[in-house]
């Protein structure tokens, strides 16, 4: 069966499906200005693919928790050990169960160390449970940034390589990254660079 997730209607009214099969199989970078609507799209497409498939959100701004409500989303509170995130993604996985990591009020260092650990532990899944997901991170450029900023160095790189590896490895896996940012030029080149949508 072919499945579109139905973004809205274009111009004269026909509506705008996604292929969701050719989202999973690929990866999807959305960029616009602050306001443009990034953060609306990306809330239109979890919504209307929830029912189809495993979703695992990045959530550095608290946007997407109350998916919780409607769609049964778990929201895991990023401050929390190294070894708890890798459990709770271990089991994320196992489960295919769809979840919020929610990030807001954490430091910079902070929000990068937790998804840097989350993304990794859900790479290192075993063979066993690499069942599609799609891996939605908003304002990606604080988790790949171009340029090394003031945050710590040991976090940057976690963050950094998580990214990469959500971007360039992990279709094989069922990882199927999508990523919203404002700047292309703050986004690192070998994150962005995959993503073909
Ligand atoms: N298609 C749309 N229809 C109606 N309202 C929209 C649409 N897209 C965005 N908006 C509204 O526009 C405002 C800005 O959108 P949004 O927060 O998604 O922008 P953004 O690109 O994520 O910005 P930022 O980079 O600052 O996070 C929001 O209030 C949102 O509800
Ligand atoms: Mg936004």
């Amino acid at each position: 069966m072919k499945v579109g997730i139905d973004m809205g209607t274009v111009q004269g009214g026909a509506p705008a499906k996604l292929d969701i099969e050719e989202l999973l199989a690929t990866r999807l970078l959305v960029q616009g200005n602050s306001g443009s609507g990034k953060s609306h799209l990306l809330r239109r497409l979890l919504e209307q693919s929830a029912q189809w498939v495993q979703q695992v959100i990045i959530d550095p701004e608290g946007d997407f928790v109350t998916l919780s409500d409607r769609f049964g989303h778990v929201v895991v509170d990023g401050q929390r050990t190294e070894a708890e995130l890798v459990g709770i993604a271990t089991r994320i996985r196992q489960h295919r169960v769809s979840c919020v990591l929610s990030l807001e009020g954490l430091e910079a260092d902070e929000q990068m160390r937790a998804a840097g650990i989350f993304l990794n532990a859900m790479f290192d899944a075993d063979r066993d449970y690499w069942y599609p997901v799609l891996v939605v991170v908003d304002e990606a450029q604080l988790f790949a940034p171009s340029v090394s900023g003031e945050v710590s160095e040991e976090a940057r790189k976690l963050s950094l390589g998580a990214m990469t590896n959500l971007m360039c490895r992990g279709r094989k896996r069922g990882l199927a990254g999508v990523i919203a940012t404002q700047r292309l030029a703050k986004l690192a080149k070998n994150v962005a660079a995959e993503a073909s949508n």
